[in-house]
């Protein structure tokens, strides 16, 4: 059964700190539970691995056949919540080099992240000719990077296909009946799925938003809830002691008194480097605001050690690590003994490479410590679809718990208004000139 397990003991912070924060534990798992169906209150995702639209899910599995049948690229056009949750699942769960493989699903490639025409003139020079299908996945329906890019790939589907085609091969992930996405999807008659009102962006990835490329990818979806499902049990008991969801949360946040107010997420583990820039999101956009906040960065280790390494190491004392270590590699490569041993490194010679890196995170963990940087360690068991959907749900679940804590509502963004109105008024967006 999928596992997760937290260990703190490396943060300085006893169990009794953590139990004191039990009454306002329970206060809000009272009340995020009690609110759970609130349309207002995006609560959506909370019950999600267990009340989700089954028909829809089911249609998401066919829908994703028949674009593994008749495509050699999958485009996922989306920014923010309706993009990386997708693209962390799938790097997490697929071959490093997907897209280079030779597979029997499609190539996964993704537009709307960004506004850099380099970027897209690329991307079509790599689908070049190949068969190809979409997925435009916007809650709004109005966001301005995949609002673009869609445009231009309609038009390049539409002169690939012809638009009855194009129709076939273009699908939309959005709101129910709001949005120019939408109303653009009705009119063409694209095939859509649909972004329940009630869960925001960033806690939508185990909605149509990312299991529809999620199954495109081969990944099994059912066993990605399923892991979810679990962990939602198994984070219901309030009591501190056993709750490690809870008491991540609760760690973070003593840490954070203490001005450690820079958590970097650290992983062991390339295909999880999408997984940070995924938890980056949850944490920045749930908590940041008010003047308040953790800073979530992230690092991918042991390659950053060779770069953020020196200031983890010896720069300014507010930082703490989150450490994610999988306990057993999906495979592994024997480093072979060299006679001639010129390189020096016989001391390894019979051992896994697994094990090189399990010895490099806790002489790393060891290091850091020493040098006052708190690290909370976060093992997986393995890198499979059930650990996966655990973790998502630990996260989110966790983010929610955190940010009630901390005082904020974990569930707005009105900061990414902001840079808009300018943007806008820039470009001569009607209605903007004044802003
Ligand atoms: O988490 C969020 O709400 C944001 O990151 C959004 O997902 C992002 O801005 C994209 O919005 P939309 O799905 O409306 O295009």
């Amino acid at each position: 059964m999928a596992n997760i397990k937290l260990d703190f003991n490396n943060t300085n912070v006893k169990l009794e700190d953590i139990i004191e924060y039990e009454n306002d534990i329970k206060r809000i798992h009272e009340i995020i539970h009690r609110n759970a169906d609130e349309e207002s209150e995006y609560l959506g995702w909370l019950n999600l691995p267990t009340n989700y639209n089954k028909e829809e899910f089911e249609r998401i599995k066919k829908v994703a056949e028949k674009i593994k049948s008749n495509s050699e690229v999958f485009l996922c056009i989306g920014i923010g919540g309706s993009y990386l949750g997708a693209r962390a699942v799938i790097e997490a769960l697929t071959h490093t080099f997907y897209n280079y493989k030779k597979n029997d699903t499609p190539q996964i490639l993704y537009a709307g992240n960004n506004l850099s025409p380099e970027y897209i003139n690329d991307l079509i020079d790599v689908i070049g000719d190949k068969d190809i299908s979409i997925n435009v996945i916007s809650k709004s329906g109005t966001t301005t990077e995949p609002a673009i890019a869609f445009r231009i790939f309609r038009e390049f589907l539409e002169n690939k296909y012809g638009v009855e085609e194009a129709r076939k091969r273009i699908f939309c992930t959005t709101d129910k009946e709001k949005g120019a996405l939408k109303k653009l999807a009705t009119e063409e008659g694209y095939e859509c799925f649909i972004i329940p009102d009630n869960i925001g962006g960033r806690y939508s990835v185990l909605t149509a938003v990312g299991l529809l490329p999620i199954a495109v990818a081969g990944i099994n979806i059912d066993e990605l809830m399923l892991g979810a499902r679990i962990a939602q049990e198994k984070y219901l008991d309030t009591n501190l002691k056993y709750n490690e969801c809870y008491k991540y949360a609760v760690v973070r946040n003593i840490l954070y008194k203490k001005n450690k107010d820079i958590e970097i997420l650290a992983n062991y583990e390339p295909k999880m480097h999408y997984f940070t820039e995924w938890w980056k999101q949850l944490y920045g956009e749930s908590e940041g605001k008010e003047q308040k906040g953790i800073f979530p960065a992230g690092v991918d280790f042991t390659t950053d050690l060779h770069s953020m390494g020196q200031y983890i190491q010896q720069g300014q004392r507010n930082i703490f690590e989150t450490v994610i270590t999988i306990q057993e590699p999906n495979s592994d490569i024997t480093i072979k003994l060299d006679e001639d041993n010129l390189d020096g490194m016989n001391f390894v010679a019979g051992k896994n490479l697994s094990y090189v890196n399990k010895k490099a995170m806790e002489g790393t963990v060891e290091a850091h410590v020493a040098g006052g940087v708190p690290n909370i360690i976060i093992s997986m068991e393995k890198l499979d679809e059930q650990t996966i959907g655990h973790l998502i749900y630990f996260f989110e679940l966790a983010c929610a718990v955190s940010g009630n804590i901390l005082g904020v509502n974990p569930f707005n963004q009105p900061g990414v208004e902001e840079y808009k109105k300018n943007m806008f008024r820039l470009l001569g967006k009607p209605g903007y000139e004044n802003k």
